[in-house]
């Protein structure tokens, strides 16, 4: 291989900088594209100034277009062979989960984390810029920081409350490097890899894929076996992204209507949800829409402020099982009676019998469970 990737090296080191194959190289290209038109609906119009929630919604609207874009689908299937090729043949790899920095977006901004998700089993992320040069350096990694030692030590750093002190101990004492997008290549770590994203220091939006790679199903995201995906044929249609495109509108109006309800506290019985619902047209809607709609609300509670942000995880969920830290938010919500009624409203709508679901319900099935796949 001349990457030189396997397994092993990437348990020693914990981080690798991959180049592109050819056709993984077209695929990005194409994708760059649209990036530059995604930049332009951002941009304040002299009619139209975006306020931060509907930039939120249209960022929310971006990532899902991209999550289900053909040629992501098209990437994620190049990815699979060179990770298959690479000893990875036992792995599932997810969707890919998109990642949109706007310049300067502190609320993007995250700390020095680990990516590691129980019951995932050993697990790797692959990360992915869309841009065609990034002015910035956009990822901080701590090399090696995922050995037993550094993992103990970091994990002691974290515990101290204070995010300004905890973060200049872990820079200060362990070893790091902020590291270059390298437009030619993407990066993959170990799970347990101490990183940060870092801010958004250019002009443009930044636009990333993230994928997991992992040895058992990835708790919060349907996956399939790399050896699977590998064979599937996609459809060559192109759909482009387009704001003013019918469904789009409808949908940023959607969840406008949703924002609206989530701030009316009213909601307290199935009926009261039910009429939402309705009022959404959700009988209408095809699979595409609510696979579009709910991967879009999943992302909106951390992003936007509103009084019961689990209205929009719930509605994800009934929607569509993509995105399942909605469903996790759901289950640790504090209040005993909105958590027994948004899950018995899922439950009698869809019942949990996936492996991800029942982990994270922490339930134990005596019948042999399904994976969440795509
Ligand atoms: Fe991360």
């Amino acid at each position: 291989m001349n990457n030189n990737l396997s397994i092993n090296n990437l348990i020693l080191d914990g981080y690798k900088v991959i180049d592109y194959s050819s056709s993984q190289k077209n695929i990005i290209k194409d994708l760059q594209k649209e990036i530059i038109l995604m930049t332009d609906l951002f941009k304040s119009k002299k009619d139209k100034k975006l306020s931060e929630e509907d930039k939120e919604i249209l960022k929310s609207l971006i990532r899902s277009h991209l999550r289900y874009d053909e040629r992501s689908k098209e990437l994620t299937k190049e990815l699979s062979k060179m990770m298959y090729a690479c000893g990875f043949f036992n792995f599932y790899i997810t969707r890919p989960y998109i990642m949109i920095h706007l310049p300067f977006d502190k609320e993007e901004l995250g700390a020095s984390h680990i990516d590691a998700v129980p019951y995932s089993g050993e697990c790797y992320t692959i990360w992915i810029n869309l841009n065609d040069r990034l002015k910035y350096k956009p990822l901080k990694i701590y090399p090696k920081s995922h050995n037993f030692l550094t993992k103990l030590f970091a994990r002691f750093i974290k515990k101290i409350s204070f995010s300004k002190i905890r973060e200049l101990l872990l820079n200060s004492l362990i070893n790091n490097i902020d590291i270059d997008q390298n437009p030619g290549s993407f990066k993959i770590w170990s799970s347990n890899l101490l990183h940060q994203g870092l801010l958004n220091t250019g002009d443009g939006i930044t636009v990333s894929l993230v994928y997991r790679l992992s040895k058992n199903p990835f708790l919060y995201e349907p996956i399939t076996r790399i050896s699977d995906i590998k064979k599937r044929i996609f459809k060559q249609t192109i759909n482009k992204f387009n704001f003013y495109d019918q469904k789009i509108i409808k949908l940023f109006d959607v969840i406008k209507v949703i924002i609206k309800e989530s701030n009316s506290d009213s909601l307290v019985d199935d009926q009261k949800i039910m009429d939402l619902f309705e009022t959404i047209k959700f009988k209408k809607m095809n699979l595409d829409t609510k696979m579009y709609l709910s991967f879009a609300l999943s992302i909106l509670p951390q992003r936007i402020k509103c009084r019961n942000a689990q209205l929009l995880d719930l509605i994800s969920i009934v929607l569509y099982k993509d995105n399942l830290i909605s469903l996790s938010r759901i289950n640790s919500l504090s209040n005993r009676k909105t958590k027994d009624l948004y899950i018995n409203f899922i439950k009698k709508r869809s019942p949990f019998n996936s492996y991800q679901e029942n982990k994270i319900l922490g339930q134990t099935s005596s019948q042999p469970l399904n994976n969440l796949s795509w």
